[in-house]
């Protein structure tokens, strides 16, 4: 593939027309599942043209509507335009936009958020209906009509494999050097009839670096050239150069206690400022040769990847500043030796994570001070993004860190809190919870000897008396001193904060 000429197949040239001609095709009520995983590889040009198509249609009084399934968060041009038209349906299974969250906190957009790695299995076992379109961003269409995978993967193997009709989108702002770099699996089978995943190494290729499609099922090809979301990084702050501190002291101490070998195990990293922080740290820190297993690829893995601390990274997406796709295109040479792009059910695979032993590391909205950890709730009742892959990674990985300034809202509101207010990750998923303040290693210890940990180590001083004036109050008090709650008053913690208008 060069980068003049990305539709290569001559069968489908004729295919090839506009974004409106091509949104015209899907009909309301039809579920349609496109690409797109953390702000990359999704379709920039045909969601806006149907959401254009659904607001006229809703002019006359039709209730124009799909369901949208995708990787996981997408973009304004996609999940944005969708839901301002009030074209959605159903959404799942993860997504990070305003407007979205708005309309689902609402009441007026259902969302079903569930693991990332359980997407493409409910697909095939039928559990959340019949995919009628597949709308997928690549970056070439070869002359045998494989596809090369654009800047994620995430779930387009099971769109294509599994929709009645094909939409495809060339975007040729993709660089043509993607060829080759992702390896997607095609040997997974229906369980009674799975087999192991034949990966043992976060470098192992066990699949085809292209991704097939049946081309009598492709009904319109859209040529596009349109970058992916690509979202600025701010510099660490205080809080999170100082998380990132603790995490790098207890991988040292973990290390000299001979529970962790010198380059560590793979890394997995959730998204946003503190994770880039905590590889920003890694690079400076006295690791080397380390591996990534993960979902995204962030700024920071390439900085660590371009200094030789990282050796290669496994994911299904990349989530790129505009700085740090310069610098990937820049050095594309380099980092297709030392990335890995898969399908989202083998990058958030349990079997796959458990075995490579995968040190987890995601963000959170709070954690009570049993270790319950809510990664997706505000007030127990708004949703904020999603669970994403913390799931897939926390049940399964070697050691599951959680990180969250010790404090939200300005100071006003404690992350460290009696009892979550939603439960995204139990106690019993959960080994190491860590604030600005300090981490806690909550591995060996009963619930109320976590408390003790969490509140000492965790919690901003402001909240630490009220938090063990709480935990000794539910000792005496409780039903059950196992792990003590005095249920009114836990669930109302965050009332006060309504009451005064802060939230
Ligand atoms: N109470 C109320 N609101 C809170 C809060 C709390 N305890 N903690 C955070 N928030 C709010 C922040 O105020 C902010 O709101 P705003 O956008 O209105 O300012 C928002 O939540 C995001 O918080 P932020 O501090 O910017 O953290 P973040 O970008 O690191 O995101 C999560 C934290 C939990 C929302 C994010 O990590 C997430 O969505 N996690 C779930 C999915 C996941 O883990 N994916 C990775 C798996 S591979």
């Amino acid at each position: 593939m060069n980068n003049t000429s990305r539709i290569l197949c001559k069968a489908l040239q004729g295919k090839i027309m506009s974004a409106e001609q091509a949104a015209a095709l899907i009909p309301s009520g039809v579920n349609v599942g496109m690409s797109g995983f953390t702000g990359s590889g999704y379709p920039k040009a045909v969601p806006a043209a149907l959401a254009r198509h659904i607001t006229e249609a809703n002019k006359d009084g039709r209730k124009f509507r799909i369901s949208v399934w995708t990787g996981a968060s997408t973009a304004p041009e996609l999940d944005g335009v969708l839901a301002e038209a009030d074209g959605v349906e159903m959404r799942l299974p993860y997504q990070s936009d305003p407007i979205c969250r708005k309309r689902i906190n609402a009441g007026q957009m259902e969302y079903l958020d569930i693991h990332l790695s359980h997407v493409a299995q409910f697909v095939w076992f039928g559990f959340l209906g019949k995919l009628d379109v597949a709308l997928v961003e690549v970056a070439g269409i070869l002359e045998d009509g494989r596809l090369v995978p654009s800047s994620s993967i995430g779930n387009n193997k099971t769109w294509l494999d599994q929709a009645d009709k094909v939409i495809l989108e060339v975007n040729s702002m993709q660089s043509a050097r993607l060829e080759g770099m992702h390896d997607v699996y095609y040997g997974t089978n229906l369980p009674p009839n799975r087999m192991p995943i034949p990966l043992v190494k976060p470098q192992d290729r066990i699949g085809d670096p292209y991704m097939h499609v049946d081309l009598n099922k492709v009904i319109a090809i859209v040529e596009t050239n349109a970058p992916d979301r690509n979202s600025p990084f701010s510099p660490p702050d205080e809080n999170s150069r100082l998380i990132a501190g603790h995490i790098l002291e207890f991988f040292e101490h973990e290390v000299k206690k001979g529970r962790l070998p010198k380059n560590l195990l793979p890394l997995q990293s959730g998204v946003g400022n503190i994770a880039n922080a905590v590889m920003a740290g890694l690079n400076n820190g006295p690791f080397d040769n380390l591996t990534a297993y993960t979902e995204v690829l962030q700024d920071g893995m390439l900085d660590m990847i371009r200094s030789g601390k990282l050796s290669m990274a496994s994911a299904t997406a990349f989530s790129l500043s505009d700085d740090g796709l310069a610098e990937f295109n820049r050095n594309i040479e380099m980092y297709r030796e030392k990335i890995i792009l898969r399908p989202q059910e083998i990058s958030n695979h349990p079997e796959v994570i458990r075995r490579l032993g995968v040190i987890a590391m995601n963000g959170m909205i709070e954690a009570d001070i049993y270790g319950n950890v809510n990664s997706t709730h505000v007030m127990g009742s708004s949703i904020m993004n999603g669970i994403g892959g913390s799931g897939d990674f926390a049940r399964n990985a070697y050691i599951s860190i959680f990180m969250t300034p010790s404090q939200a809202k300005n100071g006003q509101i404690s992350c460290i809190v009696p009892m979550a207010s939603h439960v995204d990750h139990t106690e019993h998923d959960v080994q190491i919870i860590v604030t600005e303040q300090g981490l806690a290693d909550l591995r060996g210890l009963s619930p109320n000897q976590r408390a003790k940990v969490i509140i000492e180590n965790c919690a901003h001083p402001k909240f630490k008396d009220a938090l063990l004036d709480y935990h000794k109050r539910a000792f005496e008090g409780s039903f059950g001193r196992h792990t003590p709650h005095l249920l009114d008053e836990a669930l109302s913690w965050h009332r006060r904060f309504v009451a005064e208008g802060k939230m």
